[in-house]
């Protein structure tokens, strides 16, 4: 950065002309305006000189161009449409979108304005970035190579995520995603957190934010919050915000882990948009923009070389999304789409949850799709057996409950049996427990050892009688 960035900076903000127009019409949740040629994307504001109008806030009422038609600008507003009146003045802003981003935004909340919403005071020091960025050309991406530890056991060890990675938590309502998203907040290895909170019921946030975030979760941090009573161009924004967040850091090099919860409610808000602007709704009500605008969402991840005068180094953006799956469907559209973009999936079990079992990460489910390029080949392979023996004790699993398993019918069984409560115990992880990723990791590496003679013994036996 130098001295002039901020100059560059406002004169790219500089409009030439002052565009504006005027309220003819509200249908629902979009404002007709008269006399507006902006293009789509442009960001306005309602009420001219001395009769602004105001959010709910207290800010400038604004609004976004999400369609148009021969006569009419649709405006979308980004607060209530109450206290628009016929004839406002609808006023250009911005034609490209920008975010303000920062070092300054850390340990901060802010909304998809970039507004704090905590009582810190302004913050300053922040520099304009796209909202919307063009995709990175995928010859820019690099390997994903290194492991990002989380701090939770389930996944640095069962379901290991790469720097840069993708991954989708699916789970239902009440499952724990909110829970386990504010433990890696509070516990990763990354370098900063960039949380979205979307479509949170308002209580809610200050809940994640002081027990699950906690303090020193939210010192290397940065929450952006569109609650669920916002209007969905909010919520959407707020998603696009924190990916801009995101890609400030990692352009400095750092190591980035983008949370957002949750991916379903900005599927929901750009369904909102879309049937509001005219779109024709497809599978369940949602609009081709909804797949569309959740591809550039998520692939907005990633590793990449930084451009640096030192030595190349590496940023990167490992993104965790949830997404709500209702009734434990997983073929309903949005997981569907989410899944085949992302590069793996924690599925979090109900049943786990009704045996106290947290965090309930259904580990044979689950799949991490780099696990084998991002850990030791002594990792892989105890991964494996652990595997092996979960999976064995599944499928004997409603014998064992009634009683009805013989022992000595399947090797791999008897030894899943014997050490089904140890598997388990390695799995689970309390709130306070931070176990270290390599002491964790050399136990499961003995507890697979163990399990793996213990097999062999067996054989051994039977061959020898
Ligand atoms: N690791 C954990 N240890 C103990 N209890 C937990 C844990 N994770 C979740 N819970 C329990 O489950 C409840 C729901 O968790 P959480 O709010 O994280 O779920 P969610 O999936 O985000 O829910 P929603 O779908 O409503 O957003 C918590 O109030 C808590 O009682
Ligand atoms: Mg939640």
């Amino acid at each position: 950065m130098t001295l002039l960035s901020p100059v560059f900076d406002a004169v790219r903000r500089v409009e030439p002309l002052r565009i504006t127009g005027r309220v003819v019409a509200v249908r629902g949740l979009t404002v007709l305006v008269d006399d507006l040629p902006l293009p789509i994307g442009s960001l306005v504001r309602f009420g001219a000189g001395r009769t602004p109008r105001f959010d709910e806030r207290g800010g400038v009422l604004h609004g976004e161009i999400v369609g148009f038609s021969r006569e009419h600008s649709v405006v979308m507003l980004l607060g209530q449409t109450c206290g628009v009146t016929p004839g406002d003045a609808v006023v250009g802003d911005e034609v490209a979108q920008t975010a303000p981003v920062g070092w300054r935004m850390l340990g901060r909340c802010i909304d998809g304005l970039g507004r704090p919403l905590d009582e810190l005071g302004p913050i300053h020091d922040r520099i304009h970035a796209p909202l919307s960025p063009e995709p990175i050309p995928a010859m820019r991406r690099c390997r994903i190579d290194r492991q990002l530890v989380t701090g939770v056991k389930a996944l640095d060890l069962m379901t290991p995520v790469g720097r840069g990675q993708r991954l989708g938590i699916f789970a239902g309502p009440g499952v724990g995603k909110s829970t386990l998203l504010g433990t890696i907040a509070r516990r990763t290895a990354a370098d900063v957190s960039v949380i979205a909170l979307i479509g949170e019921r308002g209580r809610e946030v200050k809940d994640f934010i002081d027990h699950s975030l906690g303090p020193e979760g939210l010192a290397r941090s940065v929450v952006v919050v569109a609650t669920g009573d916002e209007s969905p161009l909010m919520r959407l924004r707020a998603a696009k915000l924190a990916c801009t967040a995101a890609e400030f850091f990692r352009d400095q090099g750092r190591d980035v882990l983008l949370m957002m919860d949750s991916i379903t409610r900005f599927a929901h808000a750009q369904r909102q948009i879309g049937l509001s602007a005219g779109e024709p709704p497809a599978t369940k009500g949602y609009t081709p923009s909804v797949f569309a605008q959740l591809a550039l969402l998520l692939e907005r991840a990633g590793v990449i070389d930084v451009p640096s005068t030192a030595a190349a180094k590496r940023g990167s953006i490992t993104g965790l999304y949830t997404i709500l799956v209702e009734g434990d469907d997983m073929t309903e559209p949005i997981s569907d789409a989410v899944r085949g973009i992302l590069d793996g999936h924690v599925i979090l079990s109900r049943k786990l949850v009704q045996k106290a079992h947290y965090p309930a990460v259904d580990v044979l489910d689950s799949v991490s799709r780099v696990a084998d390029d991002v850990t030791t080949e002594d990792h892989a392979v105890a991964r494996r057996q652990i595997i092996r023996m979960l999976a064995a004790y599944r499928d004997v699993e409603d014998l064992v409950q009634i009683g009805a398993y013989a022992k000595g019918s399947n090797a791999d069984a008897d030894i899943a049996i014997e050490f089904n409560r140890r598997l388990n115990d390695m799995l689970r992880q309390d709130r306070g427990d931070a176990t270290p990723f390599e002491r964790a990791r050399g136990q499961m590496q003995q507890l697979a050892k163990e399990t793996a003679e213990g097999v062999q013994r067996i054989l051994k036996s039977k061959g020898a009688r």
